[in-house]
């Protein structure tokens, strides 16, 4: 299964799955092409180091969202993917570029879906005295962080948490949940 990660930032999740590939224990699943909308994001020095290829495509340079969407579509397509993951790709995405990657395109989103869509969702949940917060990993349809959920993970939340410390706890539980969802899809455990 060839996998095509997108990126913005950091990119601490890509660097999970990473590992597990170069561990062998992300299944049938080979991580082919990185791509981000962010020349300077930190991810893309992350899979230079693991000798995978990477492509730059800014929003900058594209009139509108439709455009630079289609240049993406340009150059994720050149890898031939089997499945796109989005990893900290923080840009919304057209219905164009939904459809065309239907059935082959995931979000790992930072809290536990349906709740706290968008932005800020670890203030939210504490704001709301939630007791968990959490990740989900789920197909991208049109809508904002709302196609089918695949698996979740949860964490607790404690009294004297800040924003940054649930963060923290949960984007390292998006480290085990995300390449493992990715084995699963590609051993055929998950099916859409
Ligand atoms: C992760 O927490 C991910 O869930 C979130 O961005 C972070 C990326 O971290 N994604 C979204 O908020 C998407 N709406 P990383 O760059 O270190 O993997």
């Amino acid at each position: 299964m060839r996998v095509v990660c997108l990126i913005s930032g950091g990119g601490s999740n890509l660097q999970a799955l990473i590992d597990w590939q170069t561990k062998g224990l992300l299944g049938n699943a080979e991580i082919v092409g990185v791509v981000s909308n962010n020349a300077g994001a930190f991810g893309l020095e992350r899979a230079k180091k693991a000798n995978i290829s990477v492509s730059c495509v800014s929003h900058h340079d594209h009139p509108d969202r439709l455009q630079f969407d289609q240049a993406l579509i340009e150059v994720i397509d050149r890898y031939q993917p089997d499945l796109v993951v989005l990893a900290g790709f923080m840009r919304i995405l057209t219905s164009e570029f939904v459809h065309h990657y239907a059935d082959r395109l995931i979000n790992v989103h930072p809290s536990l879906l349906p709740k706290y869509k968008g932005l800020n969702t670890h203030r939210r949940a504490i704001e709301a005295g939630d007791a968990t917060a959490g990740a989900t990993v789920h197909w991208v349809t049109e809508e904002l962080d709302s196609g089918g959920i695949i698996r979740q993970i949860e964490v607790p939340i404690h009294a004297d948490d800040s924003e940054d410390s649930v963060k923290q706890r949960v984007l390292e539980a998006e480290h085990t949940l995300y390449p493992s969802v990715i084995r699963d899809l590609s051993l055929g455990v998950i099916t859409c």
